[in-house]
């Protein structure tokens, strides 16, 4: 078994040389530590909270038992001063993240977020592994976290101009040249699309949010909604090369537009030989349902005008919609319909789905996922298979203020046998206090 320690801290953020925020820290440091495991083997971490309002950690991307998934519906808030133990096995090898599960737009902007990477047993060889979190930082004139809330950043969500990787401003990365880098890449803002893009190279995916693909894809660019993962190659490039590590003008339908702006710069210096070995064949991943395979449930997101709130953020047409149950074993297959006229990103948690189709056509490449960009007005179709882990889980739009503002969904999987009414009653009065 592996043992951390995890505690969450006010903490002074420098962002750059000489400028710092007030922000808040896993021990200290933001991101937060990165916590190493291997697929199989048990985790333990003794989380303490020392900050001043209560929170959790959600382990984003794992297939946690229920009650460790750190939501307010399967763990009570801990309090200021408390400690709460996460205990789980990690199943699959991959590129994963931890955040708080309350207080979300707050939280995360102050600093409470870091990468939980998970290593299989054939892994490809590369010359070196970073990890990227991806981050922006909305500031005010005086360089104090900017106030947050106002109707547009309930609107868009809440983006900044100060672009971060691993929580400093614009980093250079010193690369060798000859070398293939395996780049495990985390986009961690609260709202912000990053359209990747690595000086206009070609790099490979390997990896997205549920581990390695089947083989590498050549790009060069993609897109990385909030929230979500990709393991890419990167290089070889030349000695005396430089690369502007980007996110391309990306129109997600918002009231704030962007143009492309920089996240880091690679700097190749003098060449070094290379180990790397990436074979043909990464993986093999079943498909767990044809491309028409009738969906038997189907989610709408949607926005609309509100009296008393200004904007809705609704999920079949209600705050904190209550899904019905799923049954251990039973294949899922859900239509994610879009009625709204901008982009969100979807995030099921504690379960990998397949994007089967988006407006009827297939993806690019078989992956496993747990957050998938829905266009506007769009259908995205995925399959799922819930393992035996019965419980209350969710779904949302991982753009924290449309996530606060009720775009999710909570729903029971339950065993076979189970009467799926009381499952699905069971929790109509937990939920009472979100609305
Ligand atoms: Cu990454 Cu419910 O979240
Ligand atoms: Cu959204």
């Amino acid at each position: 078994m592996k043992t951390f320690e995890l505690e969450a801290t006010e903490t002074t953020w420098e962002i750059r040389g000489g400028q710092t925020v007030d922000g808040y820290g896993y021990n200290g440091r933001i991101p937060g530590p990165v916590l190493e495991a291997r697929a199989g083997e048990p985790v333990e971490i003794r989380f303490t909270n020392r900050l001043p309002e209560p929170t959790t950690i959600h382990w984003h991307g794992l297939r946690v038992p229920a009650a460790m998934d750190g939501t307010d519906d399967v763990q009570p808030l801990v309090q200021p001063g408390e400690t709460f133990v996460y205990r789980f096995t990690p199943a699959d090898a991959g590129t994963f993240w931890y955040h708080p599960h309350t207080n979300e737009t707050e939280q995360l902007e102050k600093g409470l977020y870091g990468a939980l990477i998970v290593r299989g047993p054939d892994e490809p060889v590369t010359d070196r592994e970073r990890i990227l979190v991806l981050d922006d930082l909305k500031l005010d004139k005086r360089g104090e976290l900017a106030r947050f809330g106002g109707f547009k950043e309930r609107h868009d969500g809440r983006e900044g101009d100060v672009r971060l990787v691993n929580g400093r401003a614009e980093p250079e990365l010193r690369m060798a040249a000859g070398q293939i880098e395996r780049w495990r890449i985390i986009n961690a803002s609260s709202a912000r699309y990053v359209r990747l893009s690595i000086g206009g190279r070609p790099f490979r995916i390997i990896g997205t949010d549920g581990g390695l693909i089947e083989e590498p894809v050549t790009v060069i660019e993609a897109l990385l909604p909030a929230a979500d993962r990709i393991d890419i190659l990167v290089g070889p490039f030349e000695a005396g090369e430089s690369l502007e590590v980007q996110a391309l003008r990306y129109n997600r339908m918002t009231f704030g537009r962007r143009g492309t702006e920089t996240f880091a710069t690679v700097r190749v210096g003098r060449a070094a030989p290379s180990i790397a070995a990436i074979p043909s064949r990464l993986r093999q991943i079943p498909l767990l349902a044809a491309l028409d395979a009738t969906p038997n449930r189907t989610v709408k997101m949607s926005v609309g005008p509100s009296l008393r709130r200004g904007l809705d953020f609704l999920v079949n047409g209600e705050r904190h919609h209550q899904d019905r149950p799923v049954r251990v074993g039973e294949l899922q297959v859900w239509d994610i319909v879009n009625t709204s006229l901008m982009d969100h990103p979807f995030h099921l948690h504690g379960f990998f789905f397949q994007v089967l189709s988006v407006n009827g056509e297939p993806p690019a490449f078989r992956s496993w996922e747990d957050v998938v960009n829905l266009p506007p007005r769009s259908t995205t179709r995925i399959a799922w298979m819930p393992d035996d882990r019965p419980g209350s889980w969710m779904y949302h739009c991982h753009i924290f203020e449309h996530h606060e503002a009720g775009m999710m969904g909570h729903f029971d999987v339950v065993r076979e046998g189970t009467e799926l009414a009381n499952a699905s009653t069971g929790h109509a009065h937990h939920h009472a206090h979100h609305h």
